[in-house]
């Protein structure tokens, strides 16, 4: 059952429709699902297929896609599914914002992933204009999570999330956690329109630590939710210290949230290979 005092929305972040069944029956609720190119790549169906020897068209590989997804949305139609579109470092904002709108079309409850990349929000601000609800993925900086409440002002809440991906920082020295508190903090001088998705999530503590700071949703592996199921549920209170060992700190910076999206600097590399590592795993998928 879900915690009386639990604020912030639970995903999984995963491909596979069982382990949906499984969590919602180990938490008793789920608010959502997260998915990716490498997560649908991994599915157990389509794994077994692959091992089998059988081969797919870029159309068949999409259709499985969009199978496995309606199997998950009709698993939590109240909730939230995440679908992302294909972006390599090439893929121009009008591409993406037609696979958008298809994969818009799968089901009721989808948000479209665009990469918080020059391109993905290009084609977020148009995709808000027109409707859609969005998450901009592979979000690494406080620039860049301004930059997407900057492109989708006039949004309805709810309609936007940003995904900051803690754990990619934390596999590279960086505290992946003070960027989560960055964002959370500076977005409280903002329109309120973006909700702060906690992604990349590696163990327990960034869960908890996330719940502590109260992020709108975190999305997190099954593994890491059953070892939160299995401990009841825990919530952290006010004298929690989250460890982040020898991490680097990533300090807070004053930055305005009401510029021109465009003059904000997005660049990241880890965006950058985010989105190579996304299409590469999709690109694997396909037969030449
Ligand atoms: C969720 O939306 C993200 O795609 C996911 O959390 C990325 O996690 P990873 O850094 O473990 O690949």
């Amino acid at each position: 059952m879900r915690p009386a005092n639990l604020k912030t929305r639970i995903f999984l972040d995963g491909g596979n429709p069982d382990d949906t069944k499984d969590i919602i029956r180990l938490l008793g609720f789920l608010d959502g699902q997260t998915t990716n190119p490498t997560l649908i790549s991994k599915n157990p169906d389509l794994r077994e297929r692959i091992e089998r020897g059988e081969k797919f068209t870029g159309k068949e590989i999409l259709g499985f896609y969009r199978q496995v997804v309606r199997k998950i949305s009709a698993l939590i139609p109240e909730g939230s599914v995440s679908v992302e579109v294909y972006a390599d470092r090439s893929t121009r904002a009008e591409e993406m914002q037609e696979q958008g709108e298809e994969m818009f079309s799968w089901i009721p409850n989808a948000h479209i992933k665009f990469p918080s990349a020059m391109e993905g929000l290009r084609a977020a601000e148009q995709a808000v204009k027109r409707g859609l609800r969005i998450n901009m993925t592979l979000c690494f900086t406080q620039e860049q999570a301004a930059a997407v409440h900057a492109a989708t002002r006039g949004a309805k809440k709810g309609d936007v999330f940003v995904s900051p991906f803690i754990g990619r920082l934390d596999d590279r020295g960086e505290n992946g956690m003070d960027l989560i508190y960055n964002i959370i903090k500076m977005y409280e001088k903002g329109e309120g329109h973006v909700e702060v998705l906690t992604a990349s999530v590696r163990n327990i503590d960034h869960l908890l630590y996330a719940l502590k700071l109260g992020s709108d949703i975190i999305s997190s592996p099954f593994d890491i939710l059953k070892q939160w199921a299995d401990q009841g549920l825990p919530i952290p209170g006010d004298n929690y210290v989250y460890d982040s060992k020898n991490l680097k700190r990533i300090p807070y910076r004053e930055i305005d949230l009401y510029q021109k999206w465009q003059d904000y600097d997005i660049r990241h590399e880890l965006t950058d290979q985010g989105m190579d590592r996304f299409s590469a795993d999709w690109n694997a998928l396909i037969k030449k």
